[in-house]
């Protein structure tokens, strides 16, 4: 008889991520926690060499840097009770990769190019790889060893706003600590782990993770995804459970068929709900409809909920999934521009009331977010553009990134016909965004809150129209106009990123304006919006592309002004 006993997790703990992304500030203050000594590879070349890598690399090239830090990589994993961190690069090598991951569980602090940035630019360490233009090469090395940084063990998100620095390097000591204590040896005890890691072509894996510190899914983007489904479920984990299909009258007619014939070639036995389509039906009553239907179905705890649809599919069947039972997985296959890159992430699930939108719901986290991008084809033109607002929206808070590729090729995203493959990579990145900010603050209490840039005048547009004319996203961009307007008037942001966000708004042809609609209207709306707190407005302003911070100072005056300039066209 053999038995498998899990061993206690080796007492190593490597840190990979972008140079200046704080593996020094989280390395020094888990080795504190720990008790443990901190090394640093970089320090290890300087002290072998008596050269930092900075004069090493000026001086004979960055190949013959990366020979002696792999030397010094072989030394830290000879120790015991240490936290490594890893020179930027130095995770980019297979052999490097293996022999970090032998005994050591792998962590990747995670930010975005323009965070890192701003917090070097404070910083005067010499960093020859990312000189010159610092965002922009930052950008390069993300795209270039991100696949890699991805199979680390544990993905540690670190964004967060300069003044939330320390709760942003203890929540991730805590995150690292946990995964540690309770995952850690059955981690590195993975199968095939070791292989993977050395691999010179690490496999692709999913366009983006959510890592909650509690819970952590895969979010899958791509062409035909729907017809891997059965492969993901596994891959998640999901095999050998039955699955029960929520879809809309629409969707269902036009992409329930490849489903069903995924599911039964692989003998995935079901049953499927099919709701009219239409906000309506995120209701308590659909919801009671749903319950009913899954009773008589005898669905166990262990059963699959799959929502195929666009926004309110999603939230509706999550909501189902919450509570049934008291909760049962659920995997998001979104099928609108909206759902995929913001409906369908985060683990937000809710119902109407007769009072008011969403206000019957919980935190449910899906086990796994599938975008097949060939659904977009038959969504409604309208439905398709007023998505990319929320895209964009990403771009400018987020990602400059994905702000200049949505500029480059608005053409070929926003035609008819649009271009597939880039619509995947757009919507692969837009996702990333989403899924970092709800990693780094899953209960919405810090960062989440940029999310609702142009949200508060958009929604009060929404409100004043009786939800009507515009649609989410047709408000959201007219919002941002709004909040683009303060943040010159107030200084946060100059006029030429104003006239870009216009500019690429206008090309997706999404509304800048609101003419017509009532100015005192929308401004009770707002007053009355769940994001006011202690009667104060507050509104996500941009300091430059990808930067964005929220402000509760904002003149009462200014905002009646700038409301009224952006529904008189
Ligand atoms: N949970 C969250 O965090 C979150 C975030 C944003 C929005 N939402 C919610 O999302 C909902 C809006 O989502 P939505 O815009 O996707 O609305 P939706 O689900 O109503 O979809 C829009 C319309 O397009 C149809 N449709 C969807 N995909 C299709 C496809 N591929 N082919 C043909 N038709 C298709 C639908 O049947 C519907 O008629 C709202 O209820 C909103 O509150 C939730
Ligand atoms: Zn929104």
């Amino acid at each position: 008889m053999t038995t498998t006993s899990v061993s206690p997790a080796p007492k190593q703990i490597v840190l990979v991520g972008l140079s200046g992304v704080g593996k020094s500030t989280v390395g020094k203050a888990l080795a504190q926690r720990l008790g443990w000594s901190y090394v640093d590879t970089d320090d290890l070349v300087t002290a072998r060499d008596g050269k930092t890598p900075a004069e090493i690399i000026t001086a004979r090239g960055e190949p013959a840097f990366r020979d002696i830090e792999a030397r010094a990589v072989v030394e830290a994993t000879k120790q015991e009770s240490v936290i490594i961190a890893t020179g930027g690069g130095a995770f980019q090598r297979g052999a490097n990769r293996r022999a970090l991951g032998e005994r050591g569980l792998i962590c990747f602090l995670d930010a975005t190019p323009t965070e890192i940035a701003r917090r070097l630019r404070a910083d005067t360490t010499p960093r020859p790889l990312v000189d010159g233009d610092l965002e922009v090469n930052l950008a390069r090395l993300d795209a270039e060893r991100r696949p890699t940084y991805n199979h680390a063990d544990v993905w540690v998100p670190v964004q967060g706003a300069p003044a939330q620095r320390e709760q942003t390097c203890d929540a991730a000591v805590a995150r690292i600590l946990r995964a540690w204590t309770t995952d850690g040896a059955s981690l590195l005890a993975k199968p095939r782990r070791l292989e993977r890691l050395g691999l010179e072509e690490p496999a692709r894996g999913p366009a983006a993770l959510v890592d909650t510190g509690t819970e952590r899914y895969p979010i899958w983007v791509g062409q035909g995804e729907l017809r891997r489904l059965p492969d993901r479920l596994r891959q998640v984990g999901l095999e050998g459970r039955r699955v029960f299909l929520i879809s809309d009258t629409s969707v269902i007619d036009a992409h329930g068929r490849a489903v069903a014939e995924a599911l039964d070639t692989a003998g995935i036995a079901g049953a499927s709900y099919v709701i009219p389509a239409g906000e309506a039906s995120k209701s308590q009553r659909t919801a009671s409809e749903l319950y009913a239907w899954l009773a008589s179905e005898r669905a166990e705890r262990r059963d699959v909920i799959l929502a195929l649809g666009g926004g309110v599919v999603g939230d509706l069947a999550g909501y189902v999934a919450a509570t049934y039972l008291r909760g049962m997985p659920v995997v998001q296959l979104p099928t609108s521009v909206l759902a995929m890159n913001d409906a369908a992430i985060g683990g937000k699930v809710a119902v109407d009331l007769p009072a008011g939108k969403n206000l019957v719901g919980a935190f449910h986290q899906p086990a796994a977010v599938i975008s097949d991008i060939e659904t977009l084809r038959t969504l409604p033109r309208r439905s398709y553009i007023e998505g990319f607002a929320e895209v964009i929206k990403h771009g400018l808070i987020l990602d400059p990134t994905l702000l200049a590729l949505l500029e480059r090729e608005s053409a070929r995203i926003a035609s008819p016909a649009p271009d597939l493959d880039l619509v995947a990579e757009v919507v692969g990145r837009s996702s990333r965004v989403k899924a970092l900010i709800v990693s780094s603050d899953p209960e919405e209490r810090g960062i989440r809150a940029i999310l609702n840039y142009g949200h508060t005048v958009g929604h009060g547009i929404e409100q004043a129209t009786g939800y009507t004319e515009y649609m989410h996203g047709e408000a959201v961009s007219v919002g941002m106009m709004a909040a683009g307007r303060l943040g010159v008037e107030l200084g946060t942001m100059d006029q030429a990123l104003l006239d870009r966000q216009a500019d690429l708004l206008r090309a997706f042809g999404l509304p800048t304006a609101a003419p017509g609609v009532n100015v005192t209207a929308v401004l009770d709306a707002m007053k009355r919006d769940k994001k006011v707190e202690q009667g104060r407005m507050r509104f996500v302003l941009l300091e430059g592309p990808g930067l964005a911070t929220v402000r509760g100072d904002v003149p009462e005056d200014l905002v009646a002004r700038t409301v009224q300039s952006v529904l008189r066209g």
